[in-house]
């Protein structure tokens, strides 16, 4: 069994450090980037209602936050869920040709695509959605109940079964490791957990609960997704509803 320094993890963190000797004479990896957007052209389309901000405090949300596992049957309003949606990729400003987000990302190359399992919603049919960004609507990729699929292969957290909203996020990592090299495999997790973290501080603040999910098999939640795990693969997720008491 590989100990600390034999492990997989620590080689990688060693060999994607910036060395101020190395940095300009290191050979740069050759990786051809990937299209800046994903869309689903065919999918029918849902137009998110326009985010309507209440008067929370971002403090108290901070102070408050907690991994909530346990959900009321109550559904989600497509209001909430536009909110939720804007907490985690809504275009907050350009910069010349940079569609600027509210989470920040390296280079603001966006690695990250985000994905909606949605079991029970006011306005909206239980499937699967994809978030197009540009846009700000969803795109419906199938209908149905994904929940128990998406549950067992997140290892039996049946929370992801039973909470009315699962976001899952993929990274597509070419768009930033042709800049970055492997050293951006370090910046596309920083970049879904700012997602994570805002969407779980916008669910506090909004009176809900959310819980964030590292443990999932990943091939089996790619395949629910028709996502081929090598150019584009899920990396995290996150229940979302009401807490039970
Ligand atoms: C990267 C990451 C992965 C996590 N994965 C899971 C998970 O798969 N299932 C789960 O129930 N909680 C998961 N959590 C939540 C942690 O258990 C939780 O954040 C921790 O116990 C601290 O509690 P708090 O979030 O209420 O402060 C994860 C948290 C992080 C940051």
């Amino acid at each position: 069994m590989p100990g600390y320094r034999d492990s997989l993890g620590f080689k990688f963190l060693q060999a994607t450090k910036h060395d101020r000797l190395e940095l300009f004479r290191r050979e740069r990896e050759n990786i051809a980037p990937a299209p800046w957007f994903k869309v689903y052209p065919e999918a029918p389309k849902v137009p998110l209602p326009k985010p309507s901000f209440g008067a929370e405090n971002f403090w108290k949300a901070l102070i408050e936050r907690r991994s909530i596992r346990k959900y009321t049957r109550q559904a989600l309003s497509l209001d909430e869920i536009s909110l939720l949606c804007f907490a985690a990729q809504g275009i907050t400003a350009q910069a010349e040709r940079y569609l600027l987000r509210t989470a920040p990302s390296a280079g603001a190359l966006y690695p990250v695509e985000t994905y909606l399992f949605v079991n029970r919603a006011l306005d909206l049919t239980p499937g699967i959605y994809h978030l197009e960004v540009q846009d700000f609507v969803l795109e419906e990729l199938a209908q149905g109940e994904f929940g128990q699929a998406l549950a067992e292969a997140s290892l039996s957290q049946y929370m992801c079964a039973k909470a009315p909203l699962v976001f899952v996020w993929s990274v597509i990592p070419r768009r930033t490791m042709s800049k970055y090299g492997s050293r951006g495999v370090r910046y596309i997790f920083m970049d879904v957990a700012h997602i994570c973290q805002n969407v779980l501080l916008a669910a506090t603040a909004m009176g809900l609960g959310a819980c964030p999910i590292g443990a999932f098999f990943d091939d089996e939640v790619n395949q629910i997704l028709e996502l081929d795990g090598e150019e584009e693969t899920v990396v995290y997720m996150a229940s979302v509803g009401y807490p039970a008491e």
